[in-house]
């Protein structure tokens, strides 16, 4: 497949990295003009005490503020499952419109089963102001952008390309860390290969900004690679890994993590684009289903 990329269209990219969650967090600013988009923010939660804060949230809306940006969209690559978005505060705060991939509504479907929602709960992605087709072009001010479905992961997951620089969710890590985990509700090993596959066909030139890195090895948190980068040297899919292998290796490596910490309380607030689950009488209430996951 081919698309109208701009690999010469160079976009100010500044990352904001969460060390309670490991994410990066983005501001995308359009060089033809002050607008911006805002991708995977990050809303601070002190599980144990079912706390919330804007911490991280603040410090990008300050940038924002600052730099005299205005935010066109706020954006999440995929529902994070390991921590919550910070997209409802930061439009309330700076505006813009909020978006995720159009297969939510697959998303939604999976959880509202798994935390027993009622009919109050939408599942057709409303929640959001709007659902990027895959191949989709949309507009950060005057920078044509590109959204492309990139399932695997999760299957609402989307890398967006913005000029040379692109955003790859969980799908890519940083060559030394390979690939993110397929085995989430929805998730296939098979599917997020095909996905990578279509991020490799980018041009090598490309820019790849990452939703994570762990700091393998004691070295330094990165966040930037390039396609011909992944393709050199990423563990689990360069120098041509065969579709076959990397299934095996990522069904036996998910076999042995963990869920991430804060999934269920992610989850649940997530597939309301950030909004606060409540019970009956309207009180925020998170919900700890058990032995779903
Ligand atoms: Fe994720």
């Amino acid at each position: 497949m081919s698309y109208a990329i701009d690999i010469q269209v160079q976009p100010e990219v500044k990352p904001f990295f969460d060390p309670q969650t490991h994410t990066f967090s983005y501001v995308v600013k359009d060089p033809f003009s002050k607008a911006c988009a805002v991708i995977d923010s990050v809303l601070d939660l002190d599980y144990a005490a079912g706390r919330t804060a804007t911490h991280h949230a603040d410090t990008i809306a300050t940038y924002i503020e600052q730099q005299q940006l205005s935010v066109d969209w706020i954006i999440e690559t995929h529902v994070h499952a390991d921590h919550l978005s910070a997209a409802p505060y930061l439009k309330a705060r700076l505006g813009g419109k909020t978006g995720i991939g159009h297969r939510i509504t697959q998303v939604q479907h999976t959880f509202a089963d798994v935390f027993n929602e009622d009919e109050y709960f939408a599942r057709d992605g409303r929640q959001f102001d709007h659902l990027f087709a895959d191949g989709e072009t949309y507009y950060v001010g005057d920078m044509a952008c590109l959204a492309l479905s990139t399932p695997g992961h999760t299957p609402a997951c989307m890398a967006h390309v913005m000029g040379n620089a692109a955003f790859v969710g969980d799908t890519l890590f940083m060559p030394d860390a390979g690939s993110a985990r397929a085995d989430f509700p929805g998730g296939d090993a098979g599917e997020l290969y095909d996905s990578i596959q279509k991020i490799l066909d980018l041009p090598d030139e490309m820019r790849l900004f990452m939703c994570h890195d762990y700091a393998p090895g004691d070295r330094d948190f990165c966040y930037e690679t390039t396609v011909a980068e992944e393709k050199r040297s990423n563990i689990h899919v360069g120098q041509g890994q065969t579709r076959a292998s990397f299934i095996a290796m990522r069904e036996a490596r998910d076999a042995t993590l963990g869920m991430p910490q804060l999934i269920l309380p992610a989850l649940q607030v997530n597939m309301r684009a950030g909004a606060m689950p409540t019970d009956a009488s309207g009180r925020t209430m998170l919900k700890i289903p058990l032995n779903r996951l």
